[in-house]
């Protein structure tokens, strides 16, 4: 049910108690709530905000509209973790309602300085036209975890030449100077990125526009992310308004990454590769990264998309974000991602099978379930003479009566295929039910994911990676094995995922 204007505008503070009480009670009741994903108690997640590590943790925020599943007024919802694994629940981080920040306090990130947690976010405003104006603006954490918002914004206007799509500040820091890439869409409505330093993160400068090889690249880029890793630059950015190619940019909006030369600031000239998806999956949108320890590059993404009806809207709540995954830049510019090794944390019960699955279907003791990891090694190589390598191979899971979800892998053309067509409730239907990609080498590792309505699958080590939401029965627990015309090897590792609640 669609929410007026002034239902998504109302602050929490001014709704009754039971009207509260009812939409968790509603969402709690869902039969799609995940077991171990960070998911709202009610309304919508979006973009995971502020990922930085502080004080011994990992902070972590996400953009949330806790009275429905529309995009209503925002607030930043505040979790905590040593381990990227286990969250603690630190209720609202930031919450909107000052004049620069009436209409939402939208997506940012976060940095340490002078021993505080700066926030820098984009406030959202709406005038008496609808007519939207966007703040930049701080807020500032200590070491008790207090937040307090600064009374002004930092950056108050949007620079000549671009329209009030201007936002999701993400700020880092390089020697003496903080650095910060905003989305932006310039005026003749094409998408771009502009950047500005500061020394203490309160006055920033405003250095211009990135000069990417990009120019005309979709109507508006939001949620930029600039880091450096091994020598070499990583720009993630989601541009809206490019049309599919192929097996490209199928989803409403994409999320992707072009690396090349280091920024030699405050230049400002990019030079880069291609524009390279992050996720070939279905539900994947506005990922954000941070700079762990030891110099780790941790990311983490919005396992869901604007725009898009999903089944649980009529239940109270919406979306989740994805598991954290480590990222590595090869030396030819290619970011792999690897799911964080601290999600070991979680196993559970394990169930095993290693032997050779020939021609055919087949299911192993154990391997089933709703909340699991499962990770399968294959050899794809025939094994002597006597014997050929199967040309396809696969997996469905959460199998049921009706439904099961659909991972294929045909040997000839390297191709791995998700069929989300029959895993239960449809959703997004206009933009496929099909999602494929072509691996660089012959599969030999399949990580996969499975929450209650989510699947996560990263191949061979993290070249390729798919993130879905599927809804199907909570009874479908089944997994089918199959080989195609000759045998694959497996050793295939199942744990279940234990759910280890919020503090
Ligand atoms: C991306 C986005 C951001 C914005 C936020 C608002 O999903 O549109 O550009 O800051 O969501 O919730």
């Amino acid at each position: 049910m669609k929410m007026t204007r002034e239902q998504k505008y109302r602050r929490l503070e001014d709704v009754a108690p039971q009207e509260i009480e009812q939409l968790l009670h509603q969402s709690e009741s869902s039969p799609w709530r995940q077991q171990y994903h960070i998911q709202p108690a009610m309304g919508l997640l979006n973009d995971p905000n502020g990922f930085a590590y502080y004080d011994g943790y990992y902070h972590l925020f996400y953009q949330w509209f806790p009275l429905g599943t529309d995009h209503g007024l925002k607030y930043w919802y505040h979790l905590k973790s040593t381990d990227l694994t286990n969250w603690i629940d630190c209720g609202i981080g930031v919450k909107p309602g000052d004049w620069f920040d009436s209409h939402g306090a939208y997506s940012g990130s976060g940095i340490t300085h002078d021993g505080k947690l700066y926030l820098m976010y984009t406030g959202n405003t709406r005038d008496t036209q609808w007519q939207r104006h966007p703040y930049q603006c701080m807020a500032i954490m200590n070491e008790d975890g207090e937040i307090h918002k600064l009374k002004e914004p930092v950056i108050a206007n949007v620079p000549a030449g671009y329209t009030d799509h201007f936002r999701d500040p993400k700020v880092w820091q390089d020697g003496e100077w903080f650095y910060c890439v905003i989305g932006a869409q310039r005026d003749d409505l094409t998408g771009a990125i502009v950047l500005y330093r500061s020394r203490h993160m309160l006055e920033w400068e405003l250095l211009g526009e990135l000069q990417t090889m990009l120019p005309q690249f979709g109507y508006m880029w939001e949620c930029p992310d600039y880091f450096e890793m091994n020598g070499q630059a990583v720009l993630l950015f989601c541009p809206q308004g490019i049309a599919s190619e192929g097996e490209q940019y199928r989803n409403i909006y994409q999320s992707g990454y072009v690396s090349g030369k280091p920024l030699q600031l405050p230049q400002l000239e990019l030079e880069h590769g291609s524009f390279r998806e992050l996720d070939v999956g279905f539900d994947f949108y506005a990922p954000q990264t941070a700079l762990g320890p030891n110099g780790r590059r941790i990311l983490v993404g919005w396992m869901g998309l604007p725009d898009i009806a999903y089944p649980t809207d009529d239940q109270g709540w919406a979306h989740c974000l994805t598991l954290p995954r480590e990222l590595e830049l090869r030396k030819d510019g290619v970011l792999l991602q690897r799911p964080v090794q601290e999600l070991a944390l979680r196993r559970g019960e394990k169930a095993e099978f290693a032997g050779i699955l020939s021609e055919g279907r087949s299911s192993y003791a154990g391997i089933d379930g709703i909340a699991y990891e499962l990770d399968c090694r294959v050899d794809l190589t025939a094994m002597d003479t006597n014997t050929t390598a199967a040309q396809a191979f696969g997996m469905e899971l959460r199998v049921g009566e009706q439904e099961h979800t659909l991972l294929r892998y045909e040997a000839n053309r390297q191709r791995l295929i998700l069929d989300r067509s029959a895993s239960g409730q449809p959703l997004a239907e206009d933009y496929g039910t099909i999602r494929s990609c072509e691996l660089e080498r012959p599969l030999e590792r399949l990580q996969i994911f499975v929450d209650v309505s989510s699947i996560e699958i990263f191949a061979n080590d993290g070249e390729a990676v798919f993130t879905s939401r599927i809804f199907p029965q909570p009874s479908s627990q089944g997994i089918v094995f199959f080989a195609e015309a000759g045998q694959v090897g497996l050793h295939v590792e199942k744990w279940n995922y234990c759910f280890k609640s919020q503090q």
